[in-house]
């Protein structure tokens, strides 16, 4: 079996990639997990948010494995790079692109619930961790990627990653698994067991 072959992606994405190239973003996921995220995705109905949109790139990956019903919310600071996916996914009545800080938008939403949360950024990830957990709903999953070395991590970031990890692993309201694979996952799943 070979992972990168077939994989069948989006037919946005080659443009999607080509753009983000073009503005020098590097911090897109792989194709690997775009594809990890559509099968979980398709797994799932109801509510996803999407913490870091970037370009859209894994945006397009989600949206594809999602089923007409569902709907999803993408939240990123940076509008420059927002733009390339309002551009090309903008189109989609599913998504909802929120031009804000995650934290922001974490504290907004507390009373709603989630049934995915891909958490590609800072907050609800590094910091602001339990507020995005907190918001899943039982059987809901939460998914991070670059929990493996990767070339762009910043001075420091390693003991960081350990301790998210190692975070995730206590909880009690969490089973996961850890992928080394990609460039390295967790995916875990809300229990709230007595
Ligand atoms: C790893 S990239 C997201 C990549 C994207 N999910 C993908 O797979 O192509 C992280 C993104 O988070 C954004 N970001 C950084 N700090 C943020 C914050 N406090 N709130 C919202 N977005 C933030 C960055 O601008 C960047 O686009």
């Amino acid at each position: 079996m070979k992972d990168m072959e077939n994989l069948n992606p989006p037919a946005v994405l080659d443009e999607i990639e080509r753009a983000s190239a073009e503005m020098g973003f590097t911090m897109a996921s792989d194709r690997q997990t775009g594809s990890i995220l559509r099968t979980l995705a398709a797994a799932k109905s109801g509510a996803f948010l999407e913490l870091g949109t970037g370009t859209g790139i894994s945006t397009c990956w989600i949206l594809e494995g999602m089923d007409a019903s569902s709907t999803l919310v993408s939240v990123e600071n940076d509008e420059k790079v927002q733009a390339v996916a309002r551009q090309h996914l903008g189109g989609d009545r599913r998504l909802t692109l929120k031009n804000m800080d995650g934290e922001a938008f974490l504290r907004s939403v507390r009373e709603q619930r989630f049934d995915f949360i891909f958490a590609d950024t800072w907050p609800g990830k590094f910091y602001a961790l339990e507020e995005a957990l907190s918001l899943l709903r039982p059987g809901g999953l939460y998914i991070i990627d670059d929990l493996l070395p990767q070339p762009n991590w910043p001075e420091g970031h390693a003991p960081k990653v350990a301790e998210l990890i190692a975070t995730l692993e206590r909880h009690e309201r969490l089973v996961l698994t850890k992928l080394c694979w990609s460039s390295g996952l967790i995916i875990a799943t809300r229990v709230d067991r007595a």
